[in-house]
């Protein structure tokens, strides 16, 4: 029996005993087999969470994109390694082999070292969704240089703070960027940007829009010449397994943003285990994540877990709006997608178009859905699993974080029996647990809490940029000895796990604790309604009261607002009981969202709570122009 691809339950429960039991053998074996190490570690495990210090495979040496391409070219040099999907779809697609990549990586990281880069540096990448993005990560990788992917839709403003905070030398860019119809300026934006950025250098720049753009002498270059003139050869750097591979921001709370870090060696190991079993991936199927690899989303599993395992992973440029509202479904159809993972956000965008789009296309090869980045209601689940899975593959509900580096809690497809709503039981070598306010576990089944781990898997960030304080207060200091994720989570019957939402969005309310997710998936059962976020606010004998932001499917159902109220209201008794009522329900043209999808509650909390004199930020939103709205509207 091989440990390294699950395939039924009761093998799950026998590894995942084994790995919960003696995780250093466990994850020895696994990094034993199944990679490429220049020298073997001295120790597989050193950890200590009062620090907070962890250490994988300690004294290895290795380099990731030997894993994840030169290790491929003998057996699969000539499959497909990323198949590129454009915006247009007149463009046509283009097949990237094992072969091109290892030459287009070489080629790219020494060009990389003839400017300079050496490693341990820091490189920004502000690149849209095209190979280069997925090339510059890896080129990175194979000097030993850190890089700093910053989402290519965030604001100059956002990316200056990015790229000082890391103290990066190079930004790699683009002249511009497509997104459906419309053409983005990156350039210009990076310019902005590089006016508050004293340590950067140089920049390249790739050319994708053919925009006619500024270069600033001494400093700007063109890519593609430099590629032209460069060495295919480059001999991989020896990095340590704890060596950093790259940063990536995340937002907190407060503060500005926090430059998680993650490690080489045993990011590698769980990035390529998780992506192996959680997507069920054999050889020549075709694998489709929709995230932007500017998210931990597509670093982890579109970039090194799927390549660490020779799959061939598509990489999108555009929107699922463009030309039209099939697209997803059109480039599943064309590419004969195996496995499709998304975000929940977009599958209720997609709903709201009907089915009669997805009816055109033949989804057949699909064998495998995942679901990330939020909880996923009731509704968008059933829609997702019936019309698009057609009850026939599995849907993957996967919980995990940017902190986390790799999927915590899913259910492994034709494995775990799925159950709407929940992500289910941990991962091989993940040990969950749920505390309650004062520090204790909750021990058994049927409890509700807060979700900590209280054990280190491999792909765990080792700190926050420059700040190991702030890593240690954020995530270790909460509960003792534990991590602690900022997420609320129920334990059912079986020990199935169901993520509630941040518990900073857990309201109080009479005494009893509601989480908001539950609420929103009665809300959005209605019929008329598209999407709706739950927020708290005080309430002089309730302690805090629920006002609930609702966007309806056709705005012009505006006369009905008052029954459409206690229809909500009724729904809401009927699911959750009448504590759950809202105080008060305002109907919405949008609700702000953060570029990766996710609802700003901290906004939506504070308009509810009369205090809008400092929204902050409000510039990075997706959609910004729908604060403004909902203030003039608020009750
Ligand atoms: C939320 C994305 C419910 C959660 C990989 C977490 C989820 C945060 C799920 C991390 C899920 C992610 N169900 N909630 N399946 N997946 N989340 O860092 O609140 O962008 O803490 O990582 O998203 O978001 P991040």
């Amino acid at each position: 029996m091989s440990n390294y691809h699950i395939k039924h339950l009761e093998e799950y429960y026998q590894v995942y005993r084994k790995s919960v039991r003696n995780p250093e053998g466990f994850w020895e074996e696994i990094a034993e087999e199944h990679f490429l190490w220049r020298k073997k570690w001295d120790n597989v495990l050193s950890w200590d969470f009062k620090k907070p210090e962890v250490k994988w495979f300690e004294g290895a040496q290795l380099n990731i994109t030997e894993n994840c391409i030169d290790r491929h070219l003998a057996t699969r040099g000539d499959k497909t390694a990323i198949l590129f999907e454009p915006n247009d779809p007149k463009e046509g697609s283009e097949h990237i082999t094992y072969k091109q990549l290892h030459h287009r990586v070489n080629k790219f990281a020494n060009v990389l070292k003839e400017q300079g880069v050496k490693k341990g540096d820091r490189v920004c990448i502000y690149v849209p969704m095209i190979p280069e993005l997925a090339i510059s990560l890896l080129a990175c990788a194979r000097i030993g240089a850190i890089h700093s992917v910053v989402f290519a839709g965030f604001s100059s403003k956002a990316l200056a703070t990015r790229i000082n905070d890391s103290d990066c030398k190079m930004v790699i860019t683009s002249d511009g960027s497509y997104r459906g119809s419309k053409t983005i300026d990156l350039k210009g934006i990076v310019d902005e940007a590089l006016e508050s950025c004293e340590g950067v250098e140089k920049v390249l720049v790739a050319k994708r829009i053919n925009s006619d753009i500024n270069m600033k002498e001494g400093r700007d270059l063109w890519l593609q010449p430099l590629l032209d003139a460069a060495s295919d050869q480059c001999k991989a750097e020896v990095m340590n397994a704890e060596d950093p591979l790259f940063i990536l921001y995340t937002s907190g709370s407060t503060g500005k943003p926090k430059g998680m870090v993650h490690t080489t060696g045993g990011y590698m190991v769980y990035t390529a285990y998780t992506f192996k079993n959680a997507f069920q991936y054999r050889e020549n199927d075709v694998y489709w994540c929709t995230a932007d690899i500017g998210w931990i989303t597509g670093h982890s599993y579109i970039v090194y877990g799927p390549l660490a395992n020779g799959a061939t992973t598509v990489l999108f440029e555009g929107v699922p709006s463009y030309p039209d509202f099939g697209r997803f479904w059109d480039i599943v159809d064309k590419h004969k997608v195996n496995q499709f993972y998304t975000a929940p956000t977009a599958i209720r965008a997609l709903a709201k178009q009907g089915v009669e789009i997805v009816e055109k296309y033949d989804l057949s090869s699909l064998k495998v859905l995942g679901s990330v980045g939020e909880p996923i209601n009731e509704e968008a689940w059933h829609w997702y699993n019936d019309n698009i899975g057609k009850n026939n593959s599995p849907l993957i509900d996967s919980w995990w974080q940017t902190e986390t580096g790799g999927i915590m809690i899913t259910p492994i497809p034709y494995v775990t029996p799925t159950k709407p709503t929940y992500a289910t039981l941990p991962f091989i070598g993940v040990q969950p647990c749920l505390m309650d306010e004062n520090g204790k576990e909750l021990k058994g089944n049927q409890v509700d809490g807060r979700l900590c781990i209280k054990f280190p898997w491999p792909s765990i960030a080792r700190t926050i940029w420059g700040d190991h304080q702030r890593y240690k207060d954020t995530y270790f200091s909460t509960y003792e000895n534990m991590y602690f994720t900022g997420d609320g989570a129920l334990r059912d019957e079986v020990g199935y796990y169901r993520i509630t939402g941040r518990v900073d969005d857990v309201i109080i309310v009479s005494g009893h604790n509601l989480g908001t997710a539950p609420i929103e998936d009665a809300i959005n059962e209605h019929p008329a309604i598209a999407e709706s976020a739950i927020v708290g606010f005080p309430h002089e004998v309730k302690g805090s009261a629920l006002y609930g932001y609702i966007t309806l499917k056709d705005a012009g159902e505006s006369r009905k607002h008052d029954n459409l109220r206690k229809e909500i209201n009724q729904l809401i008794s009927d699911r959750i009981g009448p504590i759950s009522k809202l105080e008060k329900i305002q109907f919405t043209n949008g609700l702000p969202k953060t570029r990766s999808g996710k609802i700003m509650r901290r906004i939506l909390r504070k308009i509810a709570e009369k205090d809008t004199s400092n929204l902050g930020d409000t510039s990075t939103l997706l959609n910004p122009e729908c604060v403004q709205e909902i203030i003039d509207n608020a009750l």
